[in-house]
């Protein structure tokens, strides 16, 4: 089954009477449960492409169907909705609150949702050890690691059960072994739960676990498809 397809997607920015024609016409299709890198030099649009499957930017022309649904034709209000709901984000500089423990940061999508407050209580624990972060789940995120933040991170993305995780350099901040940890961890919740897994990456390390790697270069996918044995 098809999870997200890309349909000629344009982007275009706007500054002042200045146009930047960002994507200049994207094909792609993405199956649940992938594994998927996106490498490029820096400005080649990766983050672009990134924030429009995540519904954090509106396209200029194409087409986005998240499972099935066009959501190029979804109003504003709708399409934060789909984004708290249907997808999980991953950053480079993690986005946690920090004043808030991992157990309440991985807890936090859940408020959004109509789940009781038994079954959220569940998923968030078994989310927590599944992570090892058990012994840190009372812990504010300011305090603890690296690895460890970016584990909660994780755990964000995963508790509202995503159509897909997209995650921006998630390992950029991390030194090289802490980084490589948490990619193995992301490809261990892609095969064991089969969660779909869209990341941009500049390390050649971490490119080598991806299934599937694409390459943009000036707005525009270079290869039809990479797929690694
Ligand atoms: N909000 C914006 N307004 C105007 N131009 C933008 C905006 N965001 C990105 N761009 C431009 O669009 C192009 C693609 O940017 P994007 O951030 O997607 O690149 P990237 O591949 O993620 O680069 P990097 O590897 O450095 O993160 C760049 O030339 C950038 O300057
Ligand atoms: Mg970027």
């Amino acid at each position: 089954m098809k999870n997200v397809e890309l349909r000629n997607i344009k982007k275009i920015y706007k500054t002042g009477k200045i146009e930047y024609e960002a994507l200049k016409g994207v094909d792609l299709k993405i199956n649940k449960g992938e594994f998927i890198a996106i490498v490029g030099p820096s400005g080649s649009g990766k983050t672009t492409l990134l924030n429009l499957i995540g519904c954090l930017d509106n396209i200029t022309s194409g087409k986005i169907f998240l499972e099935e649904e066009d959501i190029s034709l979804l109003k504003p209000k709708e399409l934060t909705e789909l984004r708290r709901k249907k997808i999980g984000f991953i950053f480079q500089t993690f986005n946690l609150m920090p004043v808030l423990t991992v157990y309440e940061n991985i807890e936090f999508p859940l408020f959004f949702s109509k789940i009781s407050s038994k079954i959220r209580k569940e998923k968030v624990q078994s989310l927590i050890e599944e992570l090892g972060l058990e012994n840190v789940s009372k812990h504010r995120v300011s305090d603890i690691s690296g690895g460890q933040q970016q584990r909660t991170a994780i755990g964000r993305a995963l508790i509202k059960d995503p159509i897909i995780v997209l995650a921006d350099e998630p390992t950029g901040n991390l030194d090289s072994e802490t980084g490589m940890r948490i990619i193995e961890l992301m490809k261990k919740l892609n095969i064991e739960k089969g969660v779909t897994f869209l990341f941009v990456t500049h390390d050649i390390m971490i490119m080598n676990y991806a299934e599937i790697v694409y390459k943009l270069r000036d707005g525009r996918i270079e290869n039809e498809k990479c797929i690694r044995m």
